[in-house]
């Protein structure tokens, strides 16, 4: 499927409220935004014209529903691929479940997937231009122009929905399985120590090895499966977290 661009705004709150008067196949854009939303609740930074800003609007109608809840993973492995491609073979880029996109253990792109009855709408940030980010963020995210990429925002937003719409009609027409055996390159928690926090509170954790991303979705954390929630790597065998080698 192809994208079209409904509207490109200069500033708006949050594009992911600008898309809920979207239909099927409409992506909402802006150059900055003023209430930027992240995952559980978090806000999303960007300064104007720097990364990308958008939200697509996708059915999800006459899905079911165990399926439905699998397309946040499909969004995130459709943002690592287009940025591979645009980074070229070998780039560290991984995806953190659900869907957070990193570089080198460090945050370039999130996303924020919020179901309206039969429609889902996709909001996408990636990092693009960005050198300077704010002082409580800034060992932990990055950007393309920060790891020597060059590449316009305008570009990466349509790599991203030519990948995103092919990635979505594979994911209708075939079921979650093919898509995950792609995922699956990119899982950035495989094989690490982890614990996955359901909100800020920071109060009990599922801890375990993490043994990656099950056919449904979830993932597998010490045997148990986590269905939603924020990751946080404790230790990574081999070496102690912290280590320059860290990733
Ligand atoms: C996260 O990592 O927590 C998700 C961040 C999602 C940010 C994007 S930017 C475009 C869209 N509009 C929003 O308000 N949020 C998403």
């Amino acid at each position: 499927m192809k994208f079209i661009i409904a509207k490109h705004l200069e500033i708006t709150g949050s594009t992911n409220e600008d898309a809920r008067s979207g239909v099927h196949g409409e992506v909402f854009v802006a150059d900055a935004q003023t209430a930027g939303r992240g995952r559980l609740n978090h806000s999303w930074h960007s300064a104007p014209k720097r990364n990308v800003i958008m939200s697509a609007v996708l059915s999800v109608a006459d899905l079911d529903f165990e399926l439905a809840a699998t397309f946040p993973l499909v969004a995130g492995l459709s943002v690592a691929e287009a940025v591979l491609g645009i980074a070229g073979v070998g780039a560290p880029v991984a995806v953190k479940w659900p869907n957070d996109v990193m570089w080198n253990g460090k945050k370039l792109a999130g996303i924020l997937c919020q179901r309206h009855g039969d429609l889902v709408v996709c909001g996408i940030g990636v990092n693009v231009l960005e050198r300077d980010f704010p002082e409580e963020i800034k060992n932990r995210a990055t950007s393309l122009a920060l790891e020597g990429v060059e590449c316009s925002v305008e570009a990466v937003q349509s790599r991203i929905l030519d990948v995103l719409g092919d990635n979505y009609e594979e994911w209708r027409r075939n079921g979650f399985g093919a898509v995950l055996q792609r995922l699956r390159r990119y899982d950035f928690l495989r094989g690490k120590y982890i614990s996955v926090y359901q909100d800020d509170g920071g109060a009990h954790p599922t801890s375990g090895l993490c043994a990656g991303i099950k056919e449904d979705g979830t993932l597998d954390v010490g045997g148990v499966s986590v269905a939603a929630g924020e990751a946080h790597v404790d230790f990574v065998v081999g070496m102690r977290k912290g280590s320059k080698d860290e990733t």
